[in-house]
């Protein structure tokens, strides 16, 4: 039994070409010693130039996606290897982070490595890019059930929806945005749409949440 958490169409991009010759864009790659290319897209820095941009409020946030992905990497689930991590962009880029991988903990260093992995600049052993989308991930995963999570899905408690949807190869999406729901792309690969509260809550907050209610089943049908 291996659990599929996928990041959608998550925050994490290099600059565009369209912001390339920006001022906050310039500036920001000038202080790192890198073109502009070679840079992340992060809301902090860029937010002036990123008004210009078509789904603004929905990308560069970097440091969101790297919250979740330490939560994942941090749960019992992940380190016994029942869980595999994968990061979909809202580029259609999809990150694998191979299993046991732990990703730094440092921002920083975070940003540096997704800097060089999505420039093509360094060969990672552990994390592997390939310019797919959701639905061929979805394929290639060949997943029972696509269970996706929003606000706007339907309340239910964590043995309901853990007992109706999870399979022996099932898969969990989470937005990896800050805002907005998912696309109806995405939306179209989801078996059913599960909202755990009726508040909307940080990505990683679910995460945390989603993993430890998959755990208690998976201890129930075989005990340790
Ligand atoms: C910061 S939210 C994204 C934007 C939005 N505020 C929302 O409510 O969906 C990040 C992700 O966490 C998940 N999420 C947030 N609140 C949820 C809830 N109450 N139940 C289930 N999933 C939720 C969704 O997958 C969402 O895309």
């Amino acid at each position: 039994m291996l659990l599929y958490v996928v990041l959608v169409e998550s925050a994490l991009e290099l600059v565009p070409q369209q912001l390339w010759g920006e001022r906050c864009v310039l500036s920001s790659a000038k202080n790192k010693g890198k073109h502009p290319s070679q840079i992340l897209l992060d809301r902090s820095l860029h937010h002036t130039a990123m008004l210009k941009l078509k789904d603004g409020l929905r990308r560069g946030r970097p440091d969101l996606v790297h919250q979740a992905v330490l939560t994942v990497t941090g749960t019992p689930a992940y380190l016994r290897g029942e869980v595999k991590l994968y990061i979909h962009t809202y580029t259609n880029l999809v990150i694998e982070v191979v299993e046991g991988t732990r990703l730094p903990k440092s921002y920083f260093r975070f940003q540096g490595l997704m800097e060089k992995v999505l420039s093509g600049q360094e060969e990672e052993k552990l994390i592997r890019v390939e310019k797919i989308g959701f639905k061929e991930l979805i394929d290639r995963i060949g997943a029972e059930t696509v269970i996706g999570f929003s606000r706007r899905g339907v309340l239910m408690k964590p043995e309901e929806w853990v007992s109706k949807y999870v399979r022996e190869k099932s898969v969990l999406a989470i937005g990896g945005f800050p805002r907005g729901g998912f696309s109806q792309e995405v939306l179209k690969r989801l078996h059913a749409v599960v909202s755990i509260h009726e508040m909307p809550l940080e990505s990683h907050v679910v995460l945390a949440r989603v993993i430890y209610d998959y755990e208690r089943f998976r201890r129930q049908i075989s005990p340790l």
